[in-house]
């Protein structure tokens, strides 16, 4: 089967590369010359563990190829998928469409042969229909339909999450989009993943739904934590404790400091902005919003109590600046609130993250970036575990104690053993626990 994805970031080419290794014609397009030119070269515009072997692979197959040229790239794919981004609208917080409706407007203008266009964007609901709409408009008199089908990849670990999903929401209205995306799909129905069909609505829904219900998870855990801080209580406990009930389930209940990324902060902000365009408040989401918002300098201000109340000229050294491991992703990073909140109240901060360093010096010119995790930490009056990447789980604190200025560890991820820290003569803090 001929696939043609348009647009080549991230959803895209995890996307692509793994439809090619299913054994499809995949083509991969995006306007962007230079990110094309940089895939012709075998090089990843972004970090994604194993994607740059499963690229390479299925361009040497022949199964997978790349292009700037979208009128001649969709020339008889049964599947168009659009992949491209769909930012929050600055102001607002609404879903910005206006990749997504150019797409389609290219798509009907160009349309030769019949195909299933399938909105893979995270789109508000009714967007399908826009689409549908778009293309019509266009005049095209070949055939199409439209299809929703979010993606639920966690980054850094996109690849193993598209081939072994706990589920493929696929929202059609028609029966000839049903079989082609049964097809797109064969390679899953054959291991048994779960494939839900839904109309295209409730699918765009199923896309926020789930990630707000994460969301609020995860800040439910949050706010647990501060609880246990409070009361006396050990968060880790409370979430086993709640986790193994099978109702709750245990994941998604690490306390830490507040949730980033790509799709979090922009999708439940998108709900909402749904909710009040249909006037039918999610009143639970709004809270877990600002909560959220709110927790992440909160988390600077714990760092600064840990100085013992003053951070004026004082150094702190950041480990891990990404808004989590395995990914060079700075998207509404935790640490982006937590080095303002130092910095305004006049640290010195310095940081080190495996792989978000470019990103991050771009966004945070105040920073001095450290070449190592112990060039960050020399001299450091705090050292602040905000990224839980493996290579900071092992630290040599013996190392640490000899070159920090002041022994002071915040771990916002609870990745440290308080007792044995404590022992080693830290003065160890972490997020809700005694
Ligand atoms: C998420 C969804 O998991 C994925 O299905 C969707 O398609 C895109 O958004 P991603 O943003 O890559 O994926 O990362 P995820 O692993 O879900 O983590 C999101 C944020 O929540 C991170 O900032 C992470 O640190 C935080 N988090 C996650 C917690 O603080 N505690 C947890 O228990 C889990």
């Amino acid at each position: 089967m001929k696939i043609a994805m348009v647009g080549s970031g991230y959803v895209g080419l995890v996307s692509g590369a793994c439809f090619a290794d299913f054994g499809h014609d995949v083509v991969c397009i995006d306007k962007d010359a230079g990110k094309i030119d940089l895939l012709h070269k075998g090089v990843m515009p972004i970090y994604e563990p194993g994607l740059a072997e499963l690229v390479a692979a299925n361009v040497k197959a022949g199964r997978l190829s790349f292009s700037t040229d979208l009128a001649s790239a969709i020339e008889d794919a049964q599947a168009i998928f659009i992949a491209v981004g769909t930012p929050s609208r600055r102001g607002d917080g609404h879903a910005d469409l206006s990749y997504v409706r150019a797409v389609a407007q290219e798509l009907g203008e160009n349309l030769k042969t019949p195909a299933v266009i399938v909105t893979k964007s995270t789109v508000p609901v009714g967007t399908g229909d826009e689409v549908e709409r778009i293309i019509g408009d266009t005049g095209t008199d070949v055939k199409f339909a439209v299809v929703s089908n979010p993606e639920f990849l966690r980054e850094g670990a996109a690849i193993g999450d598209f081939k072994r999903p706990d589920r493929i929401v696929i929202g059609a209205e028609d029966e000839w989009a049903r079989g082609v995306m049964t097809e797109v799909y064969r390679p899953l129905f054959l291991n048994k993943a779960p494939i839900l069909f839904t109309s295209r609505r409730s699918s765009e829904l199923i896309k926020y739904a789930a990630n707000a219900f994460l969301a609020t998870k995860i800040m439910f855990i949050n706010e647990m934590a501060d609880l246990c801080e409070k009361v006396g209580g050990d968060v880790q406990d409370v979430a086993r404790g709640i986790g193994l009930d099978n109702r709750i389930g245990s994941k998604f209940l690490h306390a830490g400091p507040g949730y980033g990324g790509s799709c979090f902060p922009k999708d439940t902000l998108a709900l909402l902005k749904t909710a009040e365009d249909f006037g039918s408040p999610v009143r639970l989401v709004e809270a877990v919003v600002k909560a959220n918002d709110s927790r992440k300098r909160a988390m600077g201000r714990k760092v600064i109590d840990a100085l013992g109340g003053e951070a004026r000229g004082k150094r702190v050294a950041l480990l891990g600046l990404t808004f989590k491991p395995n990914t060079d992703d700075m998207r509404d990073a935790p640490s982006i609130a937590i080095v303002q909140t130092l910095l305004d109240a006049g640290a010195e901060v310095v940081g080190y993250d495996p792989e978000g360093m470019d990103a991050a010096a771009a966004i945070m010119p105040d920073v001095e970036m450290a070449t190592s995790t112990y060039a960050a930490i020399e001299g450091a009056d705090a050292v602040v575990l905000v990224t839980e990447w493996d290579a900071f789980r092992a630290i040599d604190f013996n190392r640490v104690k000899r070159i920090v200025k002041a022994p002071v560890i915040v771990d916002l991820r609870n990745v440290y053993d308080p007792g044995e820290l404590r022992a080693a003569g830290f003065e160890y803090s972490s997020v809700g626990r005694p």
